[in-house]
């Protein structure tokens, strides 16, 4: 499949604007991605003309609604290559999949003094989750340490996990330091031990291949919004067996088989997570972000993806008093980093003037920052549309940045 960002770029219309008088050039991908016409027009194509609630109705505009809904949710398992299209669980986003499973998971087999490991580079929405699960039910929560490069310590992990871990959940790629975790080795390890896991994907199913049989985790969750579809949509994925074991998240319509004041019988996998009249056209914009990718190719995406990230950081290098926060080996799309006497937010604001958007600050990710001492960072995140161009331009506007605050 031949690539050619110029072409790429003509699909999304957002960026085709002036900010400031400047060309927009957008680095602030790894908080949300823009969406091409082709998820635009299918949003717009389902309010249009197929909208209706689904699974409820017998007309005509409900049952194809519902069809559609369902096709999406098999073009979803595809894409991650899950065993079970009733493994896929579509929810608002990434951290709601994981507030699903920290509340679910927690509630039958999370008991006083068994434990829970999260590692040290986690966004908030898998560190808070299990620290509510962990006030409720009196375990604790576990945190494997990582060095100054932003790489866990595979050896502490290892030394951490013991029979009073009940289960494991990291995220896959950072969204502060771009560290690709080795999830494989992580999920090994804890499957040895018979310890479920759940990997945060929110970061990595934008750029990486994500095959969930092959790294075999139990639980995988992801964002739209974050791979080019719309915001409010998301997936859990989850093995059968641990669907089937963990009861339901939220109670109301669809989730349920029979209803009595005496008894609630549940249904079957994936409608008892799917509480209430779901986002339909979110998860069928979703379908066209994927349709996107799959023609894009993944490969094609993360190879210039890869390209850019290179190429900003050779250039980055050339400033004096610059500190690059997270230097693993394994990264993906994302550059983060500080100046000496210069606080991020202030970056941010001069760039944001040259028509620059990217994110300075926590990234909702306090102990990252913590651990560095830092307030925050500037933090650049690529996508498939980004050129070599813009980030010239990101570097002459840092030039200019210096100047003015130095
Ligand atoms: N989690 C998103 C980010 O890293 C919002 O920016």
């Amino acid at each position: 499949m031949s690539f050619n960002v110029n072409l790429v770029r003509k699909e999304f219309p957002v960026l085709d604007q002036k900010i400031n008088k400047n060309d927009l050039v957008y680095f602030d991908n790894a908080a949300t991605t823009q969406k091409p016409k082709s998820v635009i027009n299918r949003i717009n194509d389902y309010y249009s003309f197929e909208n209706s609630n689904i699974h409820r109705g017998a007309h005509y505009l409900s049952q194809k609604a519902t069809e559609a809904y369902e096709a999406a949710r098999v073009k979803t398992q595809k894409f991650l290559n899950a065993k079970h299209s009733h493994e896929i669980v579509f929810t608002r986003g990434t951290t709601d999949a994981i507030n699903l499973v920290a509340s679910s998971f927690s509630k039958k087999y999370l008991k006083k003094n068994d434990e829970v490991i999260i590692s040290s580079m986690e966004h908030h929405s898998n560190i808070v989750p299990w620290q509510i699960a962990c006030e409720d039910t009196g375990a604790k929560l576990m945190v494997v340490p990582m060095n100054n490069n932003g790489e866990l310590i595979i050896e502490e992990y290892q030394k951490i996990i013991s029979e009073k871990t009940k289960i494991v959940a990291i995220t896959h790629v950072s969204n502060s330091l771009g560290t690709i975790n080795p999830v494989k080795e992580i999920i090994r390890i804890a499957h040895k031990n018979d310890i479920p896991v759940l990997i945060d994907g929110a970061q990595s199913a934008p750029h990486l291949k994500i095959d969930v049989q092959d790294i075999d985790c139990d639980f995988f969750c992801m964002s739209a919004h974050k791979m080019y579809g719309p915001m409010g949509t998301g997936v859990l994925y989850g093995k059968e067996e641990w669907l089937e074991k963990i009861p339901p998240y939220q109670g109301g319509g669809e989730m349920i088989k029979e209803v009595s004041f005496d008894k609630t019988t549940y249904n079957e996998l994936p409608y008892k997570f799917e509480a209430g009249t779901p986002n339909v056209a979110g998860v069928l914009g979703f379908e066209a972000a994927i349709n996107f990718i799959d023609q894009t190719g993944i490969e094609n995406i993360a190879n210039h993806e890869n390209m850019l990230l290179d190429y900003a950081i050779k250039e980055l290098k050339n400033f004096s008093n610059i500190k690059f926060i997270g230097l693993a080996k394994d990264r993906a799309s994302l550059v983060s980093f500080v100046f000496d006497n210069i606080h991020p937010y202030d970056v941010g604001t001069i760039l944001d003037k040259l028509g620059i958007a990217l994110r300075t600050g926590h990234h909702c990710a306090q102990p990252v920052m913590d651990f560095f001492n830092i307030p925050g960072t500037v933090r650049a995140s690529f996508s498939v549309y980004n050129t070599i161009d813009e980030i010239d331009v990101f570097i002459n506007a840092l030039h200019k940045t210096r100047e003015m605050l130095a």
